[in-house]
């Protein structure tokens, strides 16, 4: 007899993990975009990565349009794009006029290849080397962010003989803990990233003597998956302070005022997701308080939402290749795993699943879904409830748009997944499965 095991929550109960567009058929198939996901896994093959398009649009909108109406000042999105670029993605977010966010060369060269404005994108990173640097400033980006004193001296240098100044920000360390897994943690004193705020006298003393360099903002980064509202509001009156030093000391005048990441995403039917216009009220509330309060004018608002602009669009397609039976389990193997999803292997995290082409039947089993990589920490999920599946099933792992496949690997030379959009029924491929080629082309 199929039982429902009392803590499985049916998908209905979950449809805030899903893209905005998904839809369970009468004959209980998962629909993405208008699209089969299961057709679209026997098309293109698995892994298969889907990403439906008015998801990523909607969150998008729905933080410029909150940040709009909570904050009489100006305002600007950057998407973080270290939590999926491709040219494609870069493209759609140029497209929903929001910045971009690169930390590398890498991220600035596909970025800039797609057509990204170069004046609407800002270069971070605690390790930028001069020739990232060289890159940045040829391209004529808007900002860089400076993050330590090394790569401020390293700014004075290059940029010496430049006809016009580079706009750059200064990230600090604000000292403010999260809520959130070590890893990404990153508002702390120790943290790696950021001056600390020992250090921001000795880097506005030498900005001032620097004509090749405009100090436009300041910037604080505290964390990623963060559902606690009160660290924002600590961080602005951080910065704030640090604005006001600036000023007061060193008649520095900072025109912006950059909080970092977004909001946390839920990944498990019990998480509820974060209510964007809370958190833009509160960050707007504050930040026009503080200005008041030190005399300033409102300063722009900036922030750099990653995971919550493209987590929930995206869709991770299985096929299970083997199973194995263990005294109070079954293992499900799959074709996928720690290469193109690292995440529960790096910091515990936690994933659902669903059968593609069977959502609603009934659960009957909790197994494992454990990778295909020759690893023993490649588990995807530790107890997924299923109805029984078979080898050939298609799974479907939803919220798997942001860190997955940025943070891809070719361990074991798999090669990464094929990428697809989907959008009133369509489905284009917008990034293709690696293949065997891919992975000799730099051997020499
Ligand atoms: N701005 C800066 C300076 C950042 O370092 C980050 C993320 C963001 C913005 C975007 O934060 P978000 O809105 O995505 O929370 N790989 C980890 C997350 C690392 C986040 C790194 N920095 C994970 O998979 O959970």
């Amino acid at each position: 007899m199929k039982t429902r095991y009392p803590h499985n929550q049916p998908i209905a109960a979950a449809m805030h993990l899903w893209p905005l567009t998904t839809v369970i058929d009468e004959r209980g198939r998962l629909i993405i975009g208008g699209c089969d996901a299961a057709t679209l896994a026997h098309g293109y093959g698995t892994p298969l990565y889907i990403f439906d398009e008015a998801t990523i649009r909607a969150a998008c909108r729905t933080y410029r349009a909150a940040l709009a109406s909570c904050y009489r000042g100006e305002t600007t999105v950057h998407y973080a794009s270290k939590a999926l670029l491709n040219t494609a993605i870069a493209r759609l977010i140029a497209d929903e006029e929001l910045g971009l966010d690169v930390v590398s060369g890498g991220e600035l060269y596909v970025a800039l290849r797609a057509g990204f404005p170069p004046q609407r994108i800002h270069l971070h990173g605690n390790a930028k080397t001069r020739d990232e640097l060289e890159q940045a400033l040829a391209a004529g980006i808007g900002q860089i962010v400076i993050d330590n004193l090394d790569e401020l001296e390293m700014l004075v240098n290059l940029t010496a003989h430049r006809p016009y100044p580079q706009a750059v920000a200064l990230r600090i360390a604000p000292d403010i803990a999260t809520d959130t897994h070590a890893h990404i943690q990153t508002g702390h004193a120790a943290s790696k990233f950021g001056l600390p705020l020992a250090a921001l006298d000795a880097a506005a003393t030498r900005l001032r003597e620097t004509s090749s360099l405009t100090l436009t903002g300041i910037h604080a980064h505290l964390g990623s998956q963060l559902f606690d509202l009160k660290p924002y509001a600590a961080a602005i009156d951080v910065l704030l302070d640090s604005a006001a030093r600036l000023r007061d000391y060193h008649e520095l005048t900072i025109e912006e005022i950059n909080i970092g990441g977004g909001v946390g995403v839920p990944y498990t039917a019990d998480q509820r997701p974060m209510d964007i216009h809370a958190y833009a009220a509160l960050i707007a509330d504050t930040l026009t308080y503080g200005c008041l309060q030190r005399g300033f004018p409102l300063l722009r608002l900036v922030i750099e939402p990653g995971r919550s602009i493209v987590a929930r669009a995206g869709v991770a397609l299985y096929t299970i290749v083997a199973t194995k039976p263990l005294p109070h389990t079954r293992l499900l193997h799959i074709d996928g795993g720690m290469g193109d999803n690292i995440r529960p292997a790096l910091y515990d995290a936690h994933y659902t699943v669903v059968l593609a082409e069977r959502v609603d039947a009934a659960v009957e089993e909790v197994v494992g879904i454990t990778g295909r990589y020759c690893e023993s920490g490649d588990v995807l999920i530790r107890a997924a409830h299923l109805p029984r599946a078979r080898v050939g099933d298609i799974l479907a792992v939803p919220v798997a748009g942001a860190y997955t496949l940025s943070m891809a690997g070719t361990y074991n030379l798999v090669p990464r997944p094929a990428v697809v959009m989907v959008k009133d029924g369509a489905a284009r491929l917008i990034q293709r499965r690696e293949t065997y080629d891919d992975l000799v082309a730099r051997d020499v």
